[in-house]
């Protein structure tokens, strides 16, 4: 069954798509046994370091075991991280930038030290602050990653292509990142090769360049549900 949904919030047409309605959680190894691998324990306290941190969420991170810290989890086979949630889930902090202590993570740049993180199956960053960056290039480097998702979290410019990398990506979502300016994308040609992808959700992110784009999404042989947008100013939808 293909359900079709138009809404017409503001400047953009949002047409979602939703191809079928079955739901299933990403399937992740968690479990906490094992000791931390150190080099992985020293790219997360890189990465600790390239942030701010007001609310001080990261404060167990510290200590020789990083498997135990929070948002984080290790293989209990093979020792190595595959799990780190750091998913805002206080979304006031947007409605309420005045706060004192707002609970996103903010960073001028993601910091490289996550490309370390070679066995990480699920990464979720969403809605923290990225200010305005674009999406590094090197999170396409960590090709074991199921799940990648990088909502609301004030990206913006072009989506690097090379995401088309992450061959096992079954999660993507890219949504509602325009934050300054849109983030968009200019061909999706890297699409189809993401050919375990089940899930897309491309809300808000600018495909007005991307005139490809029915045929890409149409050649993803697992895609169960899509969302996205498509700005006004260059497109005519129906
Ligand atoms: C922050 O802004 C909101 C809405 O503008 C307002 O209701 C609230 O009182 C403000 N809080 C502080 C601490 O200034
Ligand atoms: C965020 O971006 C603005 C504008 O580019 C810049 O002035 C500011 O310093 C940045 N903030 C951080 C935390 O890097
Ligand atoms: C990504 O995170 C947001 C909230 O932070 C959530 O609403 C959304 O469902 C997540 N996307 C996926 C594909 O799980
Ligand atoms: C990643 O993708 C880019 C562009 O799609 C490609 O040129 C590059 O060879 C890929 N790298 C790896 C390691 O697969
Ligand atoms: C948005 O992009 C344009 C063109 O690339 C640039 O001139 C402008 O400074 C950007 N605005 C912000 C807020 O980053």
């Amino acid at each position: 069954m293909v359900k079709l949904v138009l809404l017409i919030p503001g400047a953009a047409l949002l047409l979602c798509l939703l191809i079928s309605q079955t739901t299933s959680t990403p399937h992740v190894q968690v479990s906490a046994s094992g000791a931390c691998i150190s080099s992985e324990r020293d790219a997360l306290l890189s990465f600790k370091a390239s942030l701010l941190d007001p609310a001080g969420r990261l404060s167990s991170w510290q200590g020789e075991d990083c498997c135990q810290w929070k948002g984080v989890r290790c293989s209990n086979r093979t020792g190595h991280l595959i799990k780190l949630n750091l998913r805002n889930i206080d979304m006031d902090d947007y409605n309420y930038p005045n706060r004192s202590k707002p609970l996103s993570l903010s960073a001028g740049e993601m910091s490289s030290s996550l490309a370390t993180l070679q066995h990480l199956r699920y990464l979720d960053l969403s809605w923290n602050d990225f200010n305005g960056t674009s999406i590094p290039v090197f999170l396409s480097s960590l090709k074991n990653l199921r799940y990648l998702n990088l909502s609301s979290a004030r990206f913006s410019g072009r989506i690097p292509s090379e995401l088309g990398n992450l061959s096992k990506l079954q999660y993507l979502d890219l949504s509602w990142n325009y934050y300054g300016n849109r983030s968009y994308i200019v061909d999706l040609a890297w699409l189809p090769r993401l050919s375990l992808l089940s899930h897309l959700d491309m809300s808000y992110v600018d495909l007005s360049s991307a005139r490809d784009w029915f045929q890409m999404v149409n050649m993803l042989p697992s895609l169960k549900v899509l969302r996205l947008s498509l700005w006004t100013q260059q497109h005519h939808v129906c």
